[in-house]
């Protein structure tokens, strides 16, 4: 392969004289990329690339990240200008439509968003379906993958309104299902939304009153909330979002490719981490065993790592890790918590692991998981949980990408290929005639 300056990559099959010249596609930003739509055709080969490491599968203009610089961009703005500045809804409207709303059209996409709060009441009995034990990850695939029965009226992907209702469905829905779904396992009267309230100011209200009496939602952590949910939102194609993309690709409804997208968030790859963090210093138990831990990181064959640490695109410190920890510390001291053990563990074993030869080469750092565990659960949320809000601010990540993907006239179904390694052509032999 080489490069040539004027923005084409010639590549050349050794052993013969096939060679062809593919065009350079540049972003705004970022490194360019061939296109190698054409090589198939012209040299008979395909590329290989696990984990889609080094492939763009689409163009987005939603969010950008430098991995190597740690910046992350939703729509051009800086993540930490956002979540300072900005509040969840308003995100939510910026990735929807390309920029940020004025005042009339911020309170007008509110109203618009929570006047969706409410399930349809035959919703209510999906819950009772589950057990009530049931991890809330798997009432939300169900619950979400459910509401596509209900909004039959809307699943006309080619129909802009259609879109739109379904995202403001989407994301105003998705509090009300998680709250419900821990209401329904901790045996509590599901709470219903309240369209007064902010977005996560609700979502709270719903996680934590009861109809017995008043509750009030403590501002500072409805603050942190909502910047909780803006730091989730969207992160580009990560595997979650490449879920719901591939899934929409085939025309299948919001709802559906919604649903796609929570079961992958599922995993302790990726969504599932920061419940592995709090389960991993619940393990590491105190700070004396924290060295003794890092080696067992370190070795490979224990196959234990340090959850919280690493990412996939990032070789630098994941920006929002940053945002992560400082809301960490307003929670705690809004909190009157002082002193706190799990809080101080991590930050030891960030300390160490800053300065460990293997962490340093592998340009490991903290990612936006590793602190927000212990956010919410100083707020009381069970670890249960946590991939469940995640689940609930990635839904305007996931929406926005999913309308992107459908209005884009390029679009075409999802359809990696593959090396086969199985047995080449054989004949079928009979049960009677096998060894
Ligand atoms: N602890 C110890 N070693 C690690 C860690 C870790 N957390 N992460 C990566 N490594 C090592 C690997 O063993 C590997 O070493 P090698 O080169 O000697 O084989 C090297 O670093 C590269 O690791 P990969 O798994 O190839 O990196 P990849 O980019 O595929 O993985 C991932 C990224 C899955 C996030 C990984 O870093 C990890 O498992 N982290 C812990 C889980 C986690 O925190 N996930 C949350 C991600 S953020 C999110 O989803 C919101």
């Amino acid at each position: 392969m080489s490069g040539t300056a004027n923005g084409s990559l010639t590549l050349t099959l050794d052993g013969s004289n096939k060679s062809l010249s593919v065009p350079l596609r540049s972003g705004t930003i970022g490194p360019q990329a061939a296109d190698i739509s054409k090589l198939y055709g012209s040299l008979g080969i395909f590329t290989y690339d696990i984990g889609y490491g080094a492939t763009a599968a689409c163009e987005s203009k939603i969010t950008y990240i430098d991995g190597d610089e740690g910046v992350l961009l939703h729509r051009g703005y800086p993540i930490d200008q956002l979540a300072e500045q900005s509040n969840f809804l308003e995100v939510a409207y910026l990735m929807l439509n390309g920029e940020l709303p004025n005042k009339a059209e911020a309170d007008e996409f509110h109203k618009g968003v929570m006047h969706h709060t409410m399930l349809h009441e035959q919703l209510r009995s999906f819950f009772s379906g589950f057990r009530r034990d049931a991890h809330p990850m798997a009432v939300m695939c169900g619950v979400v993958g459910a509401l596509s029965a209900f909004y039959h009226d809307s699943l006309d992907i080619t129909n802009e309104q259609h879109r739109e209702i379904s995202a403001f469905r989407l994301i105003a829905k998705l509090p009300t299902i998680a709250a419900w779904a821990y209401k329904y396992n901790i045996g509590q009267p599901f709470m219903y939304p309240r369209n007064d309230l902010g977005y996560a100011e609700n979502f709270l209200y719903m996680m934590n009153a009861v109809p017995a009496e008043e509750y009030k939602v403590n501002p500072i952590l409805a603050r942190a909330m909502d910047r909780i949910f803006i730091l989730h939102a969207d992160h580009e194609q990560n595997a979650s979002t490449s879920t719901v993309r591939l899934a929409g690709s085939t025309g299948a409804n919001p709802f559906a490719c919604i649903a796609a997208g929570i079961a992958s968030l599922w995993g302790p790859a990726h969504g599932g981490a920061n419940e592995a963090v709090l389960k991993m210093l619940e393990e590491i138990g105190s700070p004396e065993n924290i060295p003794a831990f890092i080696e067992k990181v370190k070795d490979k064959n224990s196959g234990v790592r340090l959850m919280g640490f690493g990412h996939r695109v990032y070789k630098n410190y994941d920006p929002r890790a940053k945002i992560m920890q400082q809301t960490c510390h307003e929670v705690l001291k809004e909190l009157g918590i002082k002193g706190d053990k799990m809080l101080d563990m991590a930050a030891e074993l960030e300390r160490i692991a800053l300065h460990d030869e293997y962490f340093i080469s592998k340009k490991l750092y903290p990612n936006v998981d590793f602190y927000s565990g212990i956010i919410l659960k100083a707020m009381g949320i069970p670890t249960s949980m946590f991939t469940v809000l995640f689940a609930v601010a990635r839904t305007v990540g996931w929406i926005s990408q999913w309308k992107e993907m459908i209005e884009d006239k390029t679009q075409r179904i999802g359809r990696p290929r593959q090396i086969y390694t199985g047995s080449p052509l054989r004949d079928f032999v009979p049960a009677s005639k096998r060894g």
